[in-house]
């Protein structure tokens, strides 16, 4: 029997709830891939402190991140579901791809000329610089085939495969060279306040919380901005808004988007939204039931999380040692 393809993704414990973005464009996903792959999932925890965190949060939301992934459908028991910070290995590939990454190279991210635009660039830490670099550790640490992640990650999964091959010409075939695993439907899901933006929690207006309570979802819902017309069509360059509530739908029901669109034909924008609300409410009420439970046992949790870092260490241990000895490195003895 030949190996499964391995897939790998990560998800910033940096708000207590996902957004519907979060699940949509990734973590949909990665449940559908655990089926014929060897998938290692995790919460990257040392990712979240780029940016200043309270540390009292920051564990809680570690915590709700990781239940968060199970609740979606993550079995723990089929994945390697683990915390970022578990494994130091991350870290120590992140050092060896940072001295193989040129600064020009690393100041083209565009996620983080972004980031450093909003908080003004005298704020942003070396850490929000190097971010995409322990991106790419986290990555080739499991010899990941595929990366399941919405399409603002896309560029980071290139910078990965950049490096990949970087190391492999120079020090001989080491890593696995990935590839970007995007759902082309719900690649971005749109802010519902302004549809051309992407729904990300640093806008929390425009974003829906899968943990808010079923009266705040379906409240954000029925307010997202639409447009002057009244005809629900699937025509995402001039109607954005009535095209992502559309692809909301249609993911949450399983269907495609042109079946959804039929049943709108002589009804409104109210009825549309309104049954958008339902579907999010109908995946978000049991999901926050199962989130509760999760969290209502912190030592099942934290068992968890021992077993899945005790797995990914194997893999990512015997990587970093490969490449350390590629590089040049003299293993310690003992
Ligand atoms: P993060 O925590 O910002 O987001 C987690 C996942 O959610 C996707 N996503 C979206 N997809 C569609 N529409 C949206 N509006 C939307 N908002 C978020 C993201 O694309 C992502 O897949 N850098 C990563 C975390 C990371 C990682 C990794 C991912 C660290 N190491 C290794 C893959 C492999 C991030 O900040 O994701």
């Amino acid at each position: 029997m030949s190996t499964p393809p391995r897939v790998l993704s990560g998800i910033q414990p940096t708000a207590g709830s996902f957004q519907l973005g979060n699940y949509l464009g990734a973590v949909r996903n990665w449940v559908a891939l655990q089926e014929g792959n060897d998938a290692y999932y995790m919460v990257v925890d040392l990712h979240a402190i780029t940016v200043e965190q309270d540390p009292a949060e920051l564990r809680d939301n570690i915590r709700l991140a990781y239940a968060q992934i199970i609740a979606a459908g993550v079995d723990p028991s089929t994945s390697t579901l683990f915390v970022q910070s578990h494994v130091p290995e991350h870290a120590q590939l992140g050092w060896v791809m940072q001295c193989i990454t040129g600064f020009g190279e690393a100041s083209r991210m565009t996620q983080f000329k972004d980031k450093s635009a909003r908080n003004g660039s005298d704020h942003a830490s070396v850490g929000l610089f190097t971010y995409p670099i322990l991106q790419v550790a986290d990555i080739l640490v499991y010899q990941a085939d595929g990366v399941p992640v919405g399409e603002d990650q896309r560029q980071h999964v290139e910078l990965t495969r950049d490096l990949a091959q970087r190391f492999n010409n120079r020090y001989g075939p080491t890593f696995t060279v990935p590839k970007a695993l995007i759902v082309k439907e719900t690649a971005k899901i749109f802010d519902l306040q302004d549809p051309t933006a992407k729904m990300s929690k640093s806008m929390p207006h425009g974003a829906v919380f899968l943990l808010d309570d079923p009266e705040v979802i379906t409240k954000r819902i029925k307010s997202a901005v639409t447009d002057s017309e009244t005809e629900v069509r699937f025509d995402p360059e001039s109607k954005p808004g009535v095209s992502n509530l559309l692809t909301i739908l249609a993911t949450l029901t399983d269907r495609d988007v042109h079946t959804v669109v039929t049943d709108y034909d002589g009804k409104g924008y109210g009825a549309l939204k309104s049954d958008t609300a339902d579907a999010v409410v109908e995946f978000a009420e049991p999901f926050a039931a199962r989130v509760r439970e999760l969290m209502s046992d912190p030592a099942e949790l934290h068992r968890l999380m021992t077993e899945g870092s005790a797995k990914a260490r194997e893999v990512a241990s015997h990587t970093l040692a490969t490449a350390y000895d590629r590089l040049g490195l003299i293993a310690a003895g003992g």
